[in-house]
């Protein structure tokens, strides 16, 4: 099992077994049952620290769609960063935290006039305009006699980055932003100076997610800087966007060398505005492995074996949308050989409930142990489900040998919470 996709306190003790912030996997485990997700308490406030080091105070903010709970809101606040929340339910579990709206910026595309009203009420640090519509609702807004919010303009920049289809937003074809080349984010920035209802303090751009080539990132730095050097605003946002090995061999660029090379390129092209950036899957990503128990082992001569564990695409769904990989290791003997080659799936009514399509695996894996995958720290709870009226998993914060439930595990009772009759 490759050791780097472990979180940063992860050890190997002789026997092969796993801790993580100093308490074996296999003992949380026993005490909070599987599926459980683990996260490492010091990687997720390293990653806080390098990305607030790399960009400058106030300059790094953490995208809360990777990963969002009370105590996560908290801990990136805590550690310097401000928040990027993407919907009013992001907002409100932000606020709630006692994060300031000060501290957040409103993203998202389509939102609605709600989410605005209460963006502007609050006074969040500036929101994000996706599309016209958006600001036709800030304008109506201000005739209601609310306060004048601080906008930054979503920019479309023209660059494809290399990613799947489903996370690429910077290429034309996209729901996100108003375009460039077309003219409409020119207009856009003609608008909202006119406007009486907006501040324009900036400009930004997303080029997706899970990007590895900092080439992509430097070329829509680049086209970003031609645009926003002439309109000299205060604020250029780069967005999120870099990528983080899931799998032995892969190789991203770190929160530091990211840093580098956006603010090099920035800063060769004359841009002398704030330069911000939103990351969330390299804040949190490899912060978090899930521990599973295995519940079958389904040998079909000629065809190939199926390992079936206690959670599935409701607590990671990736696989299933994106075509990502994972590993798989055994918390108790992660030394041991992974020679074992089967298909890992969950206990979800369909076929494409697959968490690893071909899986190394720890030899001898039978019913009753436990497997972990590592690296499903960000988009994994924040995208579970409650498919098939699965529980959502627990999720626990570790650190100097100390666990702390963070997100208790639902109930059956909390399946029926919204039911009305
Ligand atoms: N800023 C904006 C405007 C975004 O749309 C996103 C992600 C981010 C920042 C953070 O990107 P990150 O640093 O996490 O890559 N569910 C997909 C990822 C969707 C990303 C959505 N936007 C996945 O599991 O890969």
């Amino acid at each position: 099992m490759p050791l780097n996709l472990l979180p940063d306190t992860a050890t190997v003790a002789d026997d092969g077994s796993v801790q993580i912030g100093g308490l074996a996997l296999a003992e949380l485990a026993a005490t909070y049952g599987t599926p459980l997700f683990v996260y490492d308490e010091q990687h997720l406030r390293n990653r806080c620290r390098e990305a607030v080091d790399a960009f400058g105070h106030q300059n790094a903010v953490y995208a809360t769609k990777a990963f969002l709970c009370t105590a996560m809101a908290r801990l990136a606040y805590e550690e310097g960063m401000l928040l990027d929340v993407a919907s009013g339910g992001e907002m409100f579990v932000a606020l709630r935290a006692g994060v300031p709206a000060d501290a957040l910026t409103l993203h998202g595309n389509n939102k609605s006039i709600d989410e605005l009203r209460t963006a502007v009420t609050e006074h969040v640090r500036y929101i994000v305009v996706d599309c016209a519509e958006e600001l036709d609702r800030l304008e109506q807004l201000h005739r209601e006699g609310l306060p004048v919010p601080k906008v930054v303009l979503r920019i479309t920049p023209g660059v494809h980055a290399h990613t799947h289809e489903y996370i690429a937003t910077g290429q034309d074809d996209s729901k996100f932003g108003f375009n460039l080349a077309n003219g409409a984010a020119a207009a856009a920035v003609d608008r909202c100076r006119r406007s009486p209802a907006v501040e324009l303090v900036g400009l930004h751009s997303h080029i997706g997610s899970n990007v590895f080539a900092v080439d992509s990132f430097a070329r829509a730095a680049e086209v970003m800087a031609h645009f926003a050097v002439p309109l000299d605003l205060p604020e250029l946002v780069l967005g999120g966007g870099l990528g983080v090995p899931y799998v032995g061999g892969e190789e991203a660029p770190t929160l530091t060398e990211w840093g580098r090379v956006l603010l090099e390129q920035c800063r060769s092209l004359g841009v002398t505005s704030r330069i911000s950036v939103e990351p969330g899957r390299s804040i949190v990503g490899a912060a978090a492995v899930t521990v599973y128990t295995v519940g079958s082992v389904k040998h079909i001569p000629g065809v190939r074996t199926y390992v079936a564990v206690d959670g599935g695409m409701s607590d990671n769904p990736r696989p299933v949308l994106y075509g990502s990989g994972y590993e798989a290791f055994s918390p108790t003997r992660a030394t041991a050989g992974r020679d074992f080659r089967g298909r890992l799936v969950g206990k979800h009514c369909e076929s494409g409930d697959v968490l690893i399509f071909d899986a190394a695996l720890p030899n001898d894996l039978q019913a009753g142990d436990l497997l972990a995958t590592p690296v499903t720290g960000a988009y994994g709870y924040s995208m579970a489900s409650n498919y098939n009226k699965l529980t959502r998993p627990p999720v626990v914060f570790v650190r100097d040998g100390a666990a702390r439930l963070v997100v208790r595990r639902e109930t059956y009772e909390d399946l029926v919470r919204c039911d009305v009759d």
